[in-house]
This record gives C-alpha cells, structure tokens and sequence, in this order.
C-alpha cells in the first residue's frame, strides 16, 4: 500500500479546511463492537493537514491551519462533512458483461435460484468471463474502478470467481492486482475459485475423473499461493453448491498455503456455513441472512467479523436481511459491503447500502458508518493505514455534498461526493 502512496503525491502539502464535521472514527485499532460503533469522535469547524500522501495532523481549524506552511495547496470543504474513504470489504469487481435480461426475468417473477438452476446465474457470467482477455477484464474493472472512487470508495476486497478454471481464475486475479495498479482503487485480493461448480463438472455432463474440489485443491491454490495473487480464500458454501464439508476441505487447503479465509456463508439456507466460519477462525462470515443466534453466538466465539450485505437482498427482491440487531447486540464486530456483482447485487454505492442498513436493518447512521469504515478495514487487515481519519494514515478523505453526517444514508439513490482524495491526491470527478 505505501508503495503505490510514493508514486502518487504530487504536491507535498495540502491543507483541507473549512469541514462542518471531520468523522475521525479515530478510537482503538481494532474492529469496534457494540455502543463503540456509535462514536464517531467527530471534530466540528476542522480542519486536515496532510504531507506527502499522509495525516500529519487532525483537528479544529483554530490548531490545525497555523501548522500549514505558505506552499501548502488549500482544499476547501465549503462546510461540507469529511469522513475516510469507504472501505468495502466484499466486492466481485472483476467480470465480463452484465445480467440485465435475468433482472428483467426477476421482475416477471422468477427467483434468483431459479434462473441459475436453468443455467444462467454465476454460470452465465462464468461463460462470458473465460472467453473475454485479459485485457479486456482490465479495461472492464478500471471502469468499475471509477463507479467505487466516484462514490466514495477508495478500497476494495476484490474476489476471482467468475473463471472457475486454473487459467480463468489466475487471469482475474492478475487483472485485479493490474486495476489496483493502474487506478487509484486500492484492491486487496481474495481467490474465490469455489463460487460455483462449473458446467463442466456438472452432473448433466457426465464428466468423469477427479472432482472441482480436487482440481481446486490440488492446482488452483498452490498457484494462488504460490504467485501471490490473493490474500484471503472464500467459499460459496451453500448446499446445493459447496456443502460445509466440500467448503472445509478446501479452507482447511488455503489457511496451510498461508491465506486467511472469508466465507459466503448462510446466505440462502442456516447450514453450519457460519458454524464452520468460526470453526476455522476465518477472517469474516458474509452474508448471513439466515444465521440463527446460534450461529451469531459462535462467530462471536471465534471473533468473526459479520460481513452484511443488504444491497444483494435488495435487488433480488428478498424480503430478508441479516439480523444486524442482534449481531451489534452481542458484540460482533459488524462490517457492510456492497456485495458490487453482476447478479445480485450491481451496486458500487456505500451509501446506498448504508441506507439499505439505516432502514431495513435498523442500525443506526453512525453504525453504518462505523460498518463501511473502520470495521471494514479491520476486516482486510488495513486498519493501519485506512478507515479511520488519524495521524500518520494514508489521506484517503471524502468530502460529501452534506453537512452532517447523517445525510449520507439519509439522501439515498444519488448522491454523490464532492470531493475524493486519495493518497492526499484529489481526484478529477466525472
Ligand atoms: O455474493 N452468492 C454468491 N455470489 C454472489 C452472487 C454472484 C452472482 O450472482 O453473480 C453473492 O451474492
Ligand atoms: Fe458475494
């Protein structure tokens, strides 16, 4: 991550003044759980001094401005409020094409279930992902790139997923670390070979010789692993798709290749999916829509950070969202994502899924700040340098067209930033 900062400061000062509110979520470095993820530590009439791409200091405008030097470049946050970039911590940000036509299908009635066991679903993104280039797959993701940072989002969990071969999937892999590269989206990377069974291995194939979970066991981790191409490993653990016996083999795979684990977990059915997150100590459990409190009590045993993702129930017109209550009630650390894919959830928008949360689940504006932040950041292992507006971190700041707040869940649909630094770089809006 510091790398990438050295290369992008062109001016090595800048003063950003004039905030209504700064939402430090300045606190502990570590995930926040129950009323801590309802203080913000916000500094009112503020200002942000940066060097180099860096926090040097926080605070009232009255202490912070004298610290600035004459050269120092004067952004002004016109009374507008200031919070750190949004980190969303689950996006499948690289594919080919979209599923408009089984949107339309959706809005005639069919369920998402349904359309993918007719064929379409992951299985038709998978069909358009192994035939694009991998420059093409760049080309599309530098463009998705742009719909995060527009919206505020300066990193991103970014999952493989849509290749389901050793080549397709190393392919996505490479185009992800190559948009981390070439945009100023932070990406940081998670082998997701375990998102479906590929056609080819289907049953209605016949296909004989050793299983999908063979083949990703035996040769897609190793060279996951091997290349450095991802951090964590997740799972679509599901019944009819990866059961919790397939989704332990190949995490008990990853965690000895060295890579922390993820795990799409209760999702469609409550199936010991988040039981067996916490079982091995995985990094997060994600979406959680069924969990029962049994599986909330475990993943708080195990330290599990929930990842909620109410943007995916949204546009499949499910009615149920996690029960993000009763997890902030006992304690877990709550993390909310996008969830950004072409069937589920195409949305690039931490605010809008911070108002899906305000709403539907009924945590707070401050929570969901909390979730999209700070937690998030903990949840990739970047707290030390994102989430949270403190000395010596990476200046990721947003400026929103608000002056407090709670605005930024509560205008939902549309806003849009007025400014995005990133790496103290501030960033043309389109
Ligand atoms: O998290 N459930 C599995 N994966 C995605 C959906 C991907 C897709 O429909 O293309 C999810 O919702
Ligand atoms: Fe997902």
């Amino acid at each position: 991550m510091s790398s990438k900062l050295e290369t992008a400061a062109t001016v090595s000062e800048r003063l950003l003044t004039n905030c209504s509110q700064i939402v430090t979520l300045s606190g502990p470095s570590r995930p926040r759980v129950g009323a801590e993820m309802r203080e913000l530590s916000i500094v009112r009439d503020g200002a942000i001094l940066m060097h180099f791409g860096r926090i040097v200091a926080v605070g009232p405008r009255s202490e912070v401005e004298p610290l600035a030097s004459r050269d120092a470049e004067i952004v002004d946050a016109a009374g507008q409020v200031v919070t750190p970039g949004f980190v969303d911590g689950h996006t499948h940000l690289i594919f080919a094409g979209n599923r408009a036509d089984e949107f339309e299908l959706r809005c005639a009635g069919m369920t998402y279930q349904q359309i993918s066991e007719q064929g379409g679903g992951i299985r038709s993104t998978v069909r358009k992902t192994r035939t694009a280039t991998e420059g093409e797959l760049v080309d599309t993701g530098r463009k998705h790139a742009q719909w995060f940072l527009r919206n505020g989002t300066t990193t991103v969990e970014a999952k493989s997923g849509y290749g389901l071969t050793l080549e397709s999937e190393l392919k996505i892999l490479r185009a992800v670390r190559s948009v981390s590269e070439q945009t100023p989206l932070r990406c940081v990377p998670t082998f997701l070979g375990a998102h479906e069974v590929p056609e080819e291995y289907s049953s209605d194939y016949h296909y004989e010789g050793p299983s999908y979970v063979e083949l990703i066991i035996r040769e897609m981790l190793p060279a996951v692993a091997q290349q450095r191409l991802a951090r964590y490993c997740d799972v679509f653990c599901e019944p009819k798709v990866f059961s919790v016996g397939m989704a332990r083999q190949i995490l008990t795979a990853a965690k000895a290749l060295g890579l922390e684990l993820r795990v799409h977990a209760d999702q469609f059915t409550c199936s010991g999916a988040a039981l067996l997150a916490a079982e091995l100590g995985a990094k997060t459990a994600d979406h959680l829509e069924q969990s029962d409190s049994v599986s909330i009590a475990a993943l708080k045993a195990a330290g599990v950070q929930p990842v909620l993702l109410p943007g995916s129930v949204y546009a499949i017109g499910s009615q149920k969202y996690a029960p993000a209550r009763a997890m902030i009630e006992a304690g877990l650390a709550v993390v909310l994502a996008t969830d950004f894919n072409p069937g589920s959830s195409p949305t690039a928008s931490m605010p809008m899924v911070m108002s899906l949360a305000c709403t539907q689940m009924k945590m707070t504006p401050a929570e969901a700040l909390t979730a999209a932040t700070i937690n998030a950041a903990c949840s990739l292992d970047v707290q030390h340098d994102v989430g949270s507006l403190d000395v010596g971190k990476v200046a990721d700041i947003v400026v929103h067209e608000a002056e407090d707040y709670r605005e930024i869940p509560y205008w939902f649909g549309g806003q849009r930033p007025a400014v995005v630094l990133v790496g103290g770089e501030r960033l043309a809006q389109a």
